[in-house]
């Protein structure tokens, strides 16, 4: 098949897009910069290339997003609108759509604009199937060195957390690709659900840091939901790669790699 790939040059597509060539299909890249020969320019934020881009394509694979920028709703919800109109156009026989577990919960602005994307693609006119993914390890550790800034790792209170590798929600995506249309929202969540402090504990501990934790009380709806385990998924925890995996690949199983704490980076 022919296949789109939307945000197939950030991290979820970059794992995406050698699984989806492996498994046979031939891959096009919509991107704002094109550089390799499977690329293709368009923009989701002004429509530019979005006709070209989907012209003969079999199925379309939607990565993209502008998470915590100031042109979310540009991207994620006009850019998505923008691309099942021009698939629909196109005859275009799949959209398979990525999503986060929680984002029909949980308050937060980005998780707003990614359940508008959610139901456009649900009430659009090409047939579809969403993945919802608990966060990568990449970007949980990307919220603890945010956390870290001021000395002490600041973490949220009692609020359960669970990381999926992201090649394995490729891995979802492209069976998804290879089943077809499901017209269901499906989840997929690491092997483990564990206090978010526990993830900072054994962060600090792989990169031989001795800081410490601050739990804080997250108030309101969002602490509330976060705390009831509304970003994990029980039912979707089919990931085989843990946190301890994933810090053991960047730090050696021995500690530390090259990172100290005058120099954490
Ligand atoms: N990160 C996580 O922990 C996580 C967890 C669950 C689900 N997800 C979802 O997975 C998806 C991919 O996340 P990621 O972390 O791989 O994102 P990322 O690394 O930030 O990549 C974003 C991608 O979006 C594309 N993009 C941004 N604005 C665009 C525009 N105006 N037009 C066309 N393309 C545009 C970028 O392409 P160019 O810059 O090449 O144009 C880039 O490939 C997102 O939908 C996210 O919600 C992420």
């Amino acid at each position: 098949m022919l296949i789109l790939v939307t945000g197939g040059t950030g991290a979820l597509g970059t794992v995406t897009v050698p699984r989806l060539v492996e498994d046979g299909h031939t891959v096009r890249v919509l991107t704002r910069r094109p550089r390799t020969e499977r690329d293709v320019r368009g923009d989701l934020e002004t429509g530019e290339g979005l006709e070209a881009a989907v012209n003969g394509v079999d199925a379309i694979v939607h990565l993209a997003s502008a998470p915590h920028k100031w042109n979310t709703p540009r991207v994620d919800v006009q850019g998505t609108r923008r691309l099942l109109g021009e698939a629909a156009q196109a005859g275009v026989g799949h959209l398979v759509y990525v999503s986060i577990v929680g984002v029909g919960t949980v308050p937060s602005r980005y998780f707003r604009f990614k359940r508008q994307a959610e139901e456009l693609v649900v009430e659009g006119q090409v047939p579809w199937s969403i993945l919802r993914a608990t966060p990568f390890p990449e970007f949980t550790e990307g919220m603890l060195r945010t956390f870290s800034r001021l000395g002490p790792v600041v973490v949220p209170a009692r609020t359960p957390w669970q990381v999926v590798d992201a090649g394995e929600v490729a891995d979802g995506l492209v069976s998804m690709v290879g089943h077809g249309p499901s017209y269901a929202v499906d989840e997929l969540g690491g092997p483990e659900v564990r206090p978010f402090d526990e993830y900072a504990r054994a962060w600090l501990r792989a990169r031989g840091s001795r800081r410490p934790i601050m739990p804080v009380w997250l108030m309101g709806r969002t602490g509330r939901t976060q705390r009831q385990g509304h970003l994990t998924t029980l039912d979707g925890a089919n990931g085989r790669k843990s946190w301890q995996d994933y810090l053991d690949e960047c730090y050696g199983t021995s500690g530390a790699k090259g990172v100290s704490e005058k120099n954490p980076s």
